[in-house]
């Protein structure tokens, strides 16, 4: 993995009917999480699913190899926590040899991660994404219904003693943790890193009415009326809208995932824990990847599935959402964030 290399690609790259260009692949490599967060899962969670149908680390890197060929050049895997899944570090190696992958990133519920974070580093991870919703054990506690906070701060710790870039997400919820939006954005006064605010969006593997979210407008005015006017920085591609505070370290973002202000440069395309490829996260999955790999498609075959899957890509998520509006949505650890 060489962020400075010139690559010559083996295949045209992948642009969508708006003339985005798709350069970033998100990973779920399990669907089996460690907690069990409100905004994400039911109390009894969701029915895990059989082994046979999550795609196994061969299949993922022949379709890596092949998008990577393609003009991918950033990957992150997801999870809850990817490291729940046995053989990933090999994989990580294996992905971070392929010419073309510039940036492999992480996202974590923080659980596990901590025992690899040293060996991380080595293999020259671009960046770790953490959640912490709260700063208080015992509502990490209601929010998780989980055990797992002393090992969420033990990562949080060994990410920064290691200098790897890490952004913290929190997903604020009306009523449970918007009271600690200034606490958490203070993390961001101390430490070179990014505290990025979520608003929740209807993935948690319920069919009920998703109520409207505590929305990003008034995530920043909550954040302006500690820190005063915030000033916002040019992150394009991004998900986050960043902002830096005077006298902090780090950057404060907000994410308004559910409002979806960033769908017209969005670069995604995301590969779920059953290998079906989306191009959008609010989409129902365009192509049975893992399939045709078990059907012996060559990488021929496979680029020509993911260039058809990308050219009837929506133009944004809420016509991606239109097609969705009667199915139940997916646990978002199905679909890794
Ligand atoms: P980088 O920009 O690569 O740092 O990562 P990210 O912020 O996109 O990824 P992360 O896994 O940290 O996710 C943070 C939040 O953004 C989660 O709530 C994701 O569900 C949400 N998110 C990520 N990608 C998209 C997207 O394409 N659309 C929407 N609506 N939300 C997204
Ligand atoms: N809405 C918004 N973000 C969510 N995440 C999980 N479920 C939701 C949701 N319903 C976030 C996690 C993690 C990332 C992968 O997605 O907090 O940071
Ligand atoms: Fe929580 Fe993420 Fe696990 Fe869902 S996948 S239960 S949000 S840690």
């Amino acid at each position: 993995m060489d962020e400075t290399q010139n690559f010559r690609l083996k295949y045209p790259p992948l642009i969508d009917p708006f003339g985005r260009k798709l350069t970033y692949l998100r990973i779920a490599v399990t669907d089996r999480c460690n907690l069990r967060c409100t905004y994400c899962m039911p109390e009894e969670g969701v029915p895990f699913i059989p082994h046979e149908r999550i795609i196994r680390f061969e299949e993922l890197y022949r379709i890596v190899a092949v998008m990577s060929g393609s003009g991918i050049s950033k990957v992150r895997i997801t999870g809850g926590e990817p490291f729940v899944r046995k053989g990933l570090m090999e994989f990580f190696e294996r992905i971070a040899a392929l010419d073309g992958l510039r940036q492999i990133h992480l996202t974590t519920n923080g659980v596990l991660i901590h025992q690899y974070i040293g060996k991380l580093k080595r293999l020259g991870v671009s960046g770790i994404n953490l959640s912490m919703d709260t700063l208080n054990a015992e509502k990490f506690k209601t929010i998780t219904r989980r055990e797992g906070w002393e090992e969420v701060q033990k990562s949080f710790r060994l990410a920064m003693e290691y200098g790897i870039p890490l952004k913290i997400n929190s997903v604020i919820q009306r009523g449970i943790n918007d009271d600690e939006i200034e606490g958490l954005a203070r993390l961001a006064e101390e430490h070179p890193i990014q505290v990025r605010f979520i608003e929740q969006m209807p993935f948690n593997g319920l069919i009920k009415e998703f109520r409207k979210p505590f929305t990003a407008s008034e995530i920043k005015e909550r954040l302006e009326n500690v820190f005063g006017e915030l000033y916002p920085e040019n992150n394009p591609g991004s998900t986050a809208q960043l902002f830096s505070v005077p006298g902090f370290a780090g950057k404060i973002g907000i994410i308004a995932g559910y409002s979806r202000t960033f769908c017209d440069s969005c670069n995604r395309l995301r590969i779920t824990s059953t290998g079906i490829l989306k191009t959008c996260l609010y989409d129902r999955g365009s192509i049975d990847l893992k399939t045709l790999v078990r059907d012996g498609a060559d990488d021929a075959r496979l680029y020509e599935a993911i260039t058809h899957a990308v050219a009837k890509r929506h133009k944004d998520g809420f016509e991606a959402e239109e097609m969705t509006m009667n199915i139940p949505k997916q646990s978002m650890a199905q679909i890794g964030g």
